[in-house]
């Protein structure tokens, strides 16, 4: 549970607030692009799951403070447990990690013996402990060609499974049926209008959307990846599946360029606005610097359990 302080005991200015927190506790905050901008502002390094999961490993500071959600917080506790890892909110989840039970999960990898098991970072610690591998969506494709002519459990995104099986020609991948709350909910009937309006438009997709969605782009790959080409041709229109908080990164890098949202199935909702990592505000990040808590721990058994997979999945990035 988080401890949020009243109005009156915050400084009026947040920002350099923060700022002087962070040097004062010798903290460093890494923030996910999907971080409201003000939070991406104030962040040491912004990245998508695999660049944050590396700097997690290679940062020497008094304190982590995560500003994404909790299996990547979680994922910097295990790969750094010399450090503690506070957030702004411990009810910032994932409707994947949280649609994967480490007990379900447990009962769906004894139902396939022999099978090996590759598992999206989107995970909790304990399905983690139970995995060969790890991937992220930037290098899922490489994950799975490591695996090549042995039985593969691919865990929790039955999107990112199918874009995967796809690039890899692996139609055999045993797969558990998770989603993203979040890019399951683009519209393919929407974006076709969204396209017809503006046909010199790239389309830019994440993996972890639905199959018609990734029908009519023209590029997929992870949010760095999105941002990296949509700041590669400053000139022409993206049209962006994916949440909006990778706006703020482009922008910051081709000020002029021009975006549009790709739209939600219901046109009146922000459903492609990821309502875990929204939690994390500006307030909460003062207060959980300055009350260093919440802190993400990890149980010492199981922590070794889940780093040898993601350090190998490091190893072979
Ligand atoms: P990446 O930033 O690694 O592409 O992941 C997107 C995401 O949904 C994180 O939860
Ligand atoms: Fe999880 Fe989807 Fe939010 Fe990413 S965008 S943190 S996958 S719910």
């Amino acid at each position: 549970m988080t401890v949020s302080l009243g109005n009156q005991d915050r400084p009026a200015d947040l920002e350099a607030a923060i700022l002087d927190l962070k040097r004062e506790k010798g903290a460093v905050i890494l923030a996910h692009f999907y971080q409201e901008s003000e939070v991406q502002e104030l962040a040491d390094i912004v990245g998508d799951s695999l660049a944050l999961a590396r700097a997690a490993q290679e940062i020497d500071c008094k304190m982590i403070v995560f500003c994404g959600v909790h299996f990547m917080a979680e994922t910097a506790a295990i790969l750094n447990p010399g450090i503690p890892v506070v957030v702004p909110d411990m009810d910032a989840g994932c409707s994947l990690a949280d649609g994967c039970p480490p007990e379900e999960f447990k009962a769906f990898v004894a139902d396939h013996p022999g099978a090996k098991v590759l598992t999206y970072i989107n995970a909790s610690a304990g399905v983690k402990a139970m995995s060969d591998l790890i991937c992220t969506s930037s290098n899922a494709v490489k994950m799975v060609e490591h695996f090549e002519g042995e039985k593969l459990i691919f865990a929790p995104d039955r999107h990112l499974a199918r874009w995967v099986a796809k690039e890899t020609g692996r139609d055999d991948l045993i797969v558990w049926q998770g989603a993203c709350i979040v890019h399951e909910l683009f519209s393919a009937k929407g974006l076709a209008k969204l396209r017809a309006q503006h046909p010199d438009a790239e389309v830019l997709a994440h993996p972890e959307c639905d199959q018609a969605v990734l029908d009519q782009a023209d590029f997929i790959a992870s949010t760095t990846g999105i941002i990296s080409r949509a700041v590669a041709s400053p000139d022409r229109p993206s049209i962006i599946a994916t949440e909006d908080g990778v706006f703020h990164s482009i922008m910051k890098q081709a000020p002029g360029k021009v975006l549009y949202q790709a739209p939600g199935m219901d046109e009146s909702c922000v459903c492609n606005r990821c309502p875990y990592m929204r939690l994390n505000t500006l307030e909460k990040l003062y207060d959980c610097l300055a009350s260093e808590g919440p802190c993400v721990t990890v149980p010492e058994e199981l922590a070794k359990q889940a780093l040898l997979p993601i350090e190998k999945m490091l190893a072979l990035s």
